[in-house]
């Protein structure tokens, strides 16, 4: 059997099962006829010309001529909004059929004000901080005519040596797929034809997060249970959530590369979920194909490609250069042109650009409101993960002597994170400008090393010194942006550069230490975790950042951030994430047996369960970990019944008390556990979780509901459903706490 046709069939049955097909936004008759009587009027070349998208950097006068012949369907990288209207201009006076142009641009975490990055916002596990947070994203980069981002990635992340989780919302399949609807609700409105709306590009489709080694662009070897537990749902909440377009993924699925996987491409996503919007290649992966070993040369990439159904070429130039002549053979078919050019102009009306082309230069380039930075400012704080203290947190008096070592307390360009383009780091508040205005003459700052990676040590005695002469230590430590994001994968996730023998000599002084770790990734944290007195985690905040991060060590705000990820005791312990097998031997405690195994010890059989003798069976910090300067109580889960059938549904209530003497706010996560399946499942899976803000003393009672959809599953039959049997469901503060309580699904 062919592998891929049978995974393919299964994909579509899995997925499709579950899903009824809600397809993107409504479409509607009135449009439809305006596009088929455009097609009617198109010739083939005007045709491929809206399926071709170039780059505008540097390039942009130059496309005037390619923009008058009806070459170019979409520009990217073209920001200025005197140009893109100069171009708009061009394409619907010059152009013979007027077509407007749509211009895109990778707004990844904010445009002009920068959000933490998309790994951040996942540690708020706020849906509606982040949709806002994507809406003032849209305003500004529609005022200088944007109105397509290459945005939001959902790619399912279960190694952190791979550069990309940063764009990530983490290793959980439902983090992701609510988050990534949330930034498509922000970015779309409930009217995308609106000029201050961007169509969304839900992206990698599919499955780039499972990069075997963490290696950008690698191959990915996934089972159909994979595909249909872990790493399509997701999408699936994209097509749901109405995102506008789609992008397909570098990587090959079990030997196919996206952009010419037709299974994916079509069957799944268009035939099974009912997906009507475009699909973009990502830049230059239909002639990727070609070293791939997949299609010989670029006229057969070509071919793969529209046969898959990408609609979109992104800087191949295969369609522009092999499409025509591959309809005139008869390979490629003008109705099958008709249907992507469709989906295409679609895109275009439901932008409403054919009715309101044009940037209104009197509201261009308007950032930085003050409600956007408002967003930015919370969004860190509510990012911002508290993974240890020992007490010394919230340092309370604001007389006393602090140090603040570590050049990443004051790097604009670093605390930004991946992918941001358009950023201005003249605009961005660091942690040491805000922390000099609450300390003042108390505050002395050594940067101690230039960069991350930097290897003198030089500076070293200097932090030392004004670590003695201060009453507690503040360690700036973490990855500047550029290790993380497209093509930045680490074997080694741990500090960079000296920062370690930094911190060592740091301890020495025997003051108390807070690191304050900003980076891309989650890192390995096992000797830094010893040396600190507490440990506060931001993934790469943004402009906001220093302001944010200074109010979270002061106490002024309570941190409430929660792993998107599992912290590893060490690199090696990568890939590594909470929703992982039993196997037949689980990890039967949590020990680091190498550190136990007598010398010359004759080979023997204890100890031998699944995990690594010297990295130990657990993460440093597990999903959905995150500690506050209150503390929290979680009663034992109530069930609504200890059984329900097909047509049932079970109620799940806790109550969560805060035992604190001051405010805060956690995140009640719902576990469930299938114990017994088809296919073997995993010890847990996030169903659900909801984000509490409780008063000292207040108590508040938090109730999930499942019914046999949550708990579907595919099993050996290739069908997509929940089997009958026995479950646990637990409602916690983290994926490693909780007590279960047992129901059974009957059939
Ligand atoms: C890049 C990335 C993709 C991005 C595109 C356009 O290679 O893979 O995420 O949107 O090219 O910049």
């Amino acid at each position: 059997m062919n592998l891929n046709k049978g995974l393919a069939s299964l994909i579509t049955v899995a997925v499709s099962v579950t899903c009824i097909a809600a397809g993107s936004a409504a479409t509607d008759q009135k449009t439809e006829t305006r596009i088929r009587e455009l097609l009617s009027k198109m010739t083939l070349e005007e045709k491929i010309g809206q399926m071709n998208q170039l780059t505008g950097i540097g390039a942009t006068e130059g496309r005037m001529g390619e923009i008058a012949s009806g070459q170019v369907g979409s520009i990217l990288n073209e920001v200025d909004p005197a140009v893109v209207n100069k171009l708009q201009k061009q394409a619907i006076k010059k152009s013979r059929l007027g077509i407007p142009l749509v211009f895109a641009r990778d707004v990844i975490h904010g445009y002009k004000t920068i959000y933490p990055i998309p790994l951040g916002q996942a540690a708020t596990w706020d849906d509606e901080l982040v949709e806002l947070g994507a809406r003032y994203t849209a305003e500004e980069a529609s005022s200088d005519g944007i109105r397509w981002t290459f945005s939001p990635m959902i790619d399912v992340s279960r190694d952190a040596r791979w550069g990309r989780i940063a764009e990530s919302f983490g290793e959980d399949p439902l983090l992701n797929g609510r988050l990534g609807a949330a930034m498509i609700r922000g970015y779309q409105s409930d009217d995308l034809s609106r000029p201050n709306t961007m169509a969304a590009c839900t992206k990698h489709f599919a499955c780039y997060g499972a990069a075997e080694g963490g290696v950008d662009y690698n191959t990915t070897i996934l089972s159909p249970e994979l595909l249909a537990n872990v790493y399509l749902p997701p999408f699936k909440k994209a097509v749901d959530a109405g995102s506008a377009t789609f992008m397909c993924s570098f990587n090959d699925i079990n030997g196919i590369p996206s952009s010419g996987n037709r299974a994916l491409l079509r069957d799944t996503l268009r035939n099974a979920w009912g997906y009507d919007g475009v699909m973009c290649s990502d830049w230059s992966s239909i002639d990727q194909m070609i070293p791939h070993g997949y299609a010989r040369d670029l006229r057969h990439a070509a071919l793969l490609a529209v046969n898959a159904g990408v609609d979109v070429d992104m800087e191949s130039h295969a369609y522009p250069n092999h499409l025509k002549e591959l309809v005139e053979t008869g390979e490629v078919s003008m109705a099958e042109i008709d249907e992507m050019v469709a989906n295409i102009l679609r895109l275009k009306f439901r932008l409403g650009l054919f009715d309101n082309p044009y940037v209104n230069m009197k509201k261009a380039s308007v950032y930085y409101t003050p409600e956007a930075l408002a967003a930015a400012r919370k969004a860190v704080e509510e990012s911002a993960i508290l993974l240890t203290n020992n007490g010394i947190l919230p340092i309370k008096d604001n007389g006393i002597k602090v140090a603040v070592i570590g050049s990443m307390a004051d790097d604009p360009h670093n605390q930004a994170g991946t992918w941001v383009f358009d950023f201005e780091k003249e605009k961005c508040l660091t942690p040491l400008t805000s922390l000099k205005e609450i300390y003042g003459e108390n505050l002395t700052f050594v940067p101690a090393y230039d960069y991350s990676r930097a290897t003198s040590k030089e500076e070293i005695p200097a932090a030392v010194e004004a670590a003695r002469n201060a009453d507690v230590v503040l360690a700036f430590l973490g990855e500047e942006s550029i290790l993380s994001g497209e093509g930045r994968c680490r074997a080694d996730i741990t500090l960079p550069g000296i920062q370690k023998e930094l911190l060592r000599e740091l301890k020495k002084t025997c003051k108390p230490i807070v690191a304050v770790i900003q980076a891309g990734r989650q890192l390995a944290l096992t000797e830094e975790k010893e040396l600190a007195d507490a440990i506060l985690y931001v993934f790469h905040g943004g402009t906001m950042a220093g302001p944010a991060i200074a109010d979270l060590l002061t106490g002024k705000v309570n941190p409430s951030g929660h792993t998107p990820v599992s912290f590893p005791t060490m690199s090696g312990q990568e890939p590594l994430y909470y929703n992982h097998k039993s196997t037949g031997r689980p990890a039967a405690e949590d020990v680091i047996l190498i550190d136990r195994i007598p010398v010359r010890e004759p080979q023997f059989s204890t100890g031998v369960s699944s995990y690594l003798m010297d990295a130990g069976p657990k993460p440093l910090f597990p999903f959905g970990y995150g500690l506050s300067y209150t503390t929290f109580e979680y009663s034992d889960p109530v069930v609504s019944s200890t059984s329900i059938d097909r047509n049932g549904k079970l109620t799940v209530s806790c109550t969560v008390t805060n035992t604190g003497d001051r405010e805060g706010s956690d995140v009640a996560q719902l576990y469930v556990r299938d114990l017994v399946g088809s296919l073997v499942r995993p010890v847990a899976e996030l169903k659900d979780y909801r984000r509490l803000s409780l008063k000292p003393g207040e108590s508040k009672t938090v109730t999930f509901t499942l019914t046999p959809d949550d708990l579907a599953c595919l099993n050996a039959n290739g069908e997509f459903r929940a089997e009958p049997g026995d479950f646990t469901v637990r409602i916690a503060p983290d994926s490693e706490q909780g007590k279960s309580v047992t129901f059974t699904l009957k059939d």
